[in-house]
């Protein structure tokens, strides 16, 4: 295209000015040519600059900075302006200084004679001009700076568009995970609830049983003592063999009694949100040392040894149910014992303690964390529901977690989460409040 023919130098909006007909653009067009304004009111240096200028760049050639920053205005995007310094109306610098604020990506040129150097550093120095360029110029020089600008004009433009994916990035990702903690926080929901009503509904049935199983046993007894006073006052000579029958009758019926007694005595426990005791000022540190102890002659037998870590914090005093969290830390040691390391080759388990704020309430975290077999693939899904054993063979009952659960969550108000891989271990992860809520949870009542 052949270079725009410059304005009579008396006139004000440049007749050359070849961008305002196309409208605005907003988009840079760097992968076509790059758009370049140039200013000078001496319409021989216009003629001679657009010559250099136009084969190489989309050139749009003013005689005044007002005109050109009208045209900018009107929307076009620049890459870079190339202004002369001494003009009649704006100067050069002027111009530069308005420029940065409309269109602050353009890379900014001054050209100008060696007297006017010194306002000329002071607006680079205030980041208005990228450069100078002092006349007389050569040819090839110009075309030089102009590149290494538009170069420079290019990694910044680059800089903007990755620093706005990266930001993009980030948005969606934070928007991703905080879907994916509400999801995660409905699902557990869900969860508890599954458990809870399954929990009731044992609970229920053992308070059913409970009566009857009583009576029987009493009944049982009334009888074991009546059969003996028969045969005592009995002169026939069977009755002794007789009595002996009836006697180991009644002893099986009584041990029998008695176990299906535990067992319902294990599933009232699944209700611990019917016992309301009021809390008591303890420490956790005693708390686990205590239930360790307890559980002395059972560990030594299997030769595992227990590692307290309390991250440095001596005392972590807590205002809650003593007896329910060793119940805790006693069922948890108990099952490491019993499922993690089966084959009397001992182990390790390590207990931690930490206090950490969780939005604005005290919370402590016990981690239980074994390196035994790992909780098998198939239980660890419903680990904490009632019934669920990979030992029923062993007259496992599948109530322990069911139970800790429900304490954990309904009495405690905390929470308790499993973590498994099978070969390398069972870490068991239970938080909950320095306080322990005043009112508590009730759950639906059924
Ligand atoms: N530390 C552990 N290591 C491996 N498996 C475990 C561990 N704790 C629990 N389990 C698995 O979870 C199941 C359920 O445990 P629990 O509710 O205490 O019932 P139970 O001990 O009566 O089997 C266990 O049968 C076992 O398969
Ligand atoms: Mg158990």
């Amino acid at each position: 295209m052949p270079p725009d023919r410059p304005a009579d130098s008396g006139t004000e909006l440049a007749r050359m000015e070849r961008w305002m007909p196309e409208g605005p653009t907003p988009v840079s067009q760097s992968h076509g040519r790059h758009r370049v304004v140039v200013i000078d009111d001496e319409p021989e240096n216009l003629e001679l600059l657009s010559r250099i200028l136009q084969p190489e760049y989309d050139c749009a050639l003013f005689a005044s900075g007002e005109a050109a920053l009208a045209a900018i205005e009107a929307g076009r995007q620049v890459d870079l302006a190339l202004v002369d310094q001494r003009m009649p109306g704006m100067s050069g610098i002027q111009f530069l200084a308005l420029l940065k604020e409309r269109s602050p990506q353009t890379m900014r040129l001054v050209l100008s004679a060696h007297t006017e150097l010194g306002d000329l550093i002071d607006a680079v120095n205030r980041g208005e001009v990228y450069r100078y360029i002092v006349k007389p110029f050569k040819i090839d020089e110009l075309r030089s700076i102009l590149r290494q600008a538009l170069e420079r004009y290019e990694l910044g433009q680059e800089h903007d568009r990755l620093l706005a994916d990266l930001q993009r990035s980030n948005r969606e990702l934070q928007e991703n995970q905080a879907h994916l903690a509400k999801e995660r926080s409905m699902r557990e929901a869900m969860y508890r609830e599954r458990i809870h009503s399954l929990a009731r509904t044992v609970a229920g049935v053992a308070h059913a049983l409970n009566t009857p199983l009583g009576v029987a046993k009493s009944a049982c007894a009334v009888v074991r003592t009546a059969i003996k006073q028969v045969a005592a006052d009995s002169v026939e000579p069977m009755a002794g063999e007789v009595r002996e029958d009836l006697l180991d009758s009644c002893a099986l019926l009584l041990r029998s009694l008695s176990r299906a007694e535990q067992v319902v005595q294990e599933f009232k426990g699944l209700a611990a949100f019917d016992m309301v005791a009021d809390p008591i000022d303890c420490d956790l540190v005693e708390l686990v040392q205590s239930s360790i102890h307890a559980l002395g002659p059972a560990l030594a037998t299997a030769k595992i040894a227990v590692r307290v870590q309390t991250n440095g914090t001596q005392a972590f005093p807590w205002r809650g149910h003593p007896d329910s969290f060793e119940q805790i830390i006693e069922a948890l040691i108990q099952n490491s014992i019993r499922h993690a390391y089966t084959e009397q080759g001992g182990g390790s388990l390590d207990l931690r303690l930490s206090a950490a704020d969780h939005n604005g309430t005290k919370r402590y975290r016990i981690e239980i964390e074994d390196y035994g077999r790992g909780v098998p693939a198939e239980v660890r899904p419903r680990i904490f529901e009632p019934f669920v054993t990979s030992q029923r063979d062993r007259g496992a009952t599948g109530l322990g977690l069911a139970v800790i659960h429900n304490v954990v969550t309904n009495m405690l108000g905390g929470t308790i989460r499993c973590e498994s891989h099978e070969g390398k271990g069972t870490m068991f992860t239970v938080e909950i409040p320095a306080l322990v809520p005043g009112q508590l949870p009730s759950g639906p009542t059924g």
